[in-house]
């Protein structure tokens, strides 16, 4: 049920607010007219975070940080000692992105706590906006780094000692961190949240295909990603016969075939992606002596996940060419199935708003993986044009950002004033341990 509270505070949503301020925090890290270029722990990551803290700062809303550089603004409650409302994304970009992916659900979140002081309406519990550190794993692997050392999926170990193509680790990346002007206070990792919602852009085609403005997410595909190092031997382009090469670029492309071939299905619910290939010595007459290559591979069926993915390791082993070959698997995430009692509070919230709702499954992954082993957690996704994500081209509307805030404040704000609140974990949820793990070095 939406509480009269909700859409009291959906109402104060202010969409030219929220506009002004996604163009705001466009311009940190701009690429050409459209795009976005901020990856994690870089200066104009920092320069995003910075900003929201000043508008927290305007607002009197106190800031706190965590040892992974995950940041939490605060709205308190009239009982300020309970668990949390949660809701945040993550404002770090892929190399090339748009302005939409994290960024807007950090900025909903921002606009929930505004409209709920806008119309004031106090909430019985505090409600908190999280901005998640490296959500996108671009730079450091793995993705959503942040929220998983916050659940305790990740250790703060081995989050800190991962480092970039240019051997910077995040240890050494968050000693740049400059939160100026807002000094935050400390938090600590995994104090409880009575629940968290996020909202983000869909990054997939089906609401704008069947003209919905919300779709209410149920679940979460699983995730596998994959590490693969290939080293060959050096050697003269023009001199080496062909018989007598080792050549990591033809092994790379042979295990890249196989793995094409076997990571298919008739549904088309596979997604497989390479998206890094890294070639040393990188020289057009010099046979390469080394490649690095990346498997993104994902799957809603958690079975389907485990079969296909088991076969990445052998696959490549069978495909050596007379390469040396190492696998390390640096993600493995089984589908998440996302709050019933959440998500019924958003579809109800968006029928209270007089908006369409769909129930949708998540191709992409998000914070809200990690939160939903600690809490009950919900998302909402808003269209994006044509689906398009991960892309300079990423678009949404003003008012697609509107409806999709209004309905997050909504539900938030309902959550929040609960007199019960959401229940504990259900017995069926996944315990608090390690789901992402780094086996590097570990030859297969
Ligand atoms: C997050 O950006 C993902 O890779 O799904
Ligand atoms: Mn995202
Ligand atoms: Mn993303």
């Amino acid at each position: 049920m939406t509480s009269e509270v909700g859409v009291r505070a959906a109402r104060a949503v202010d969409g030219d607010r929220l506009w002004e301020r996604h163009e705001q925090l466009r311009a940190i890290g701009a690429l050409g007219a459209t795009g976005v270029s901020r990856e994690a722990f870089t200066q104009e990551d920092f320069e995003a975070r910075g900003l929201v803290c000043s508008w927290a700062a305007e607002r009197g809303f106190p800031v706190h940080v965590d040892g992974i550089g995950n940041l939490f603004i605060r709205r308190p409650g009239q009982e300020d000692a309970l668990a949390p409302i949660v809701t945040g994304s993550h404002l770090d970009t892929q190399p090339a992105a748009g302005a939409f992916d994290g960024a807007f659900g950090v900025l909903a979140a921002f606009e929930a706590l505004e409209a709920l002081d806008g119309a004031s309406v106090p909430t019985r519990r505090p409600v908190e906006v999280a901005i998640w550190a490296n959500e996108e794993g671009s730079r450091f692997q793995p993705t959503t780094m942040g929220s998983a050392v916050y659940v305790g999926a990740l250790s703060l170990e081995e989050a800190l000692a991962s480092t970039d193509s240019a051997g910077i680790s995040v240890r050494q990346a968050l000693r740049q961190q400059d939160l100026s002007p807002l000094p935050p206070g400390r938090r600590e990792f995994g104090v409880p949240f009575a629940a968290y919602v996020e909202a983000h852009i869909e990054q997939g085609p089906i609401l704008e295909r069947v003209d919905v403005p919300i779709g209410a997410v149920t679940a979460i595909q699983g995730l596998r990603w994959f590490t693969i190092r290939v080293t060959g031997q050096a050697a003269h382009a023009g001199t080496t016969p062909m018989g007598a090469r080792r050549d990591a670029v033809a092994a790379s492309v042979a295990m890249i075939h196989e793995l094409s071939r076997a990571m298919t299905d008739t549904e088309d619910r596979v997604r497989f992606t390479v998206g890094r290939f890294e070639v040393s010595p990188n020289s057009p007459n010099t046979i390469p002596s080394t490649v690095v290559f990346t498997v993104d591979f994902r799957h809603p069926d958690a079975s389907a996940l485990a079969r296909l993915g088991d076969q990445v390791a052998p696959i490549c082993m069978a495909n050596t060419c007379g390469c040396t070959v190492s696998v390390s698997e640096t993600m493995n995430a089984a589908p998440t199935i996302l709050d019933a009692a959440i998500t019924e509070t958003i579809r109800d919230t968006a029928r209270a708003l007089a908006l369409d709702c769909v129930d949708i499954v998540s191709g992409a992954t998000h914070d809200a993986k990690q939160m939903a082993l600690a809490c009950p957690t919900g998302m909402i996704f808003i269209p994006c044009r044509e689906g398009i994500s991960h892309s300079v081209l990423e678009h949404a509307e003003r008012h697609q950002m509107l409806a999709g805030a209004r309905v997050l404040t909504g539900a938030v704000a309902t959550l929040a004033s609960d007199p019960a609140g959401p229940g504990p974990l259900p017995p069926s949820s996944p315990p608090l341990q390690g789901r992402s793990k780094d086996t590097d070095d570990q030859d297969y």
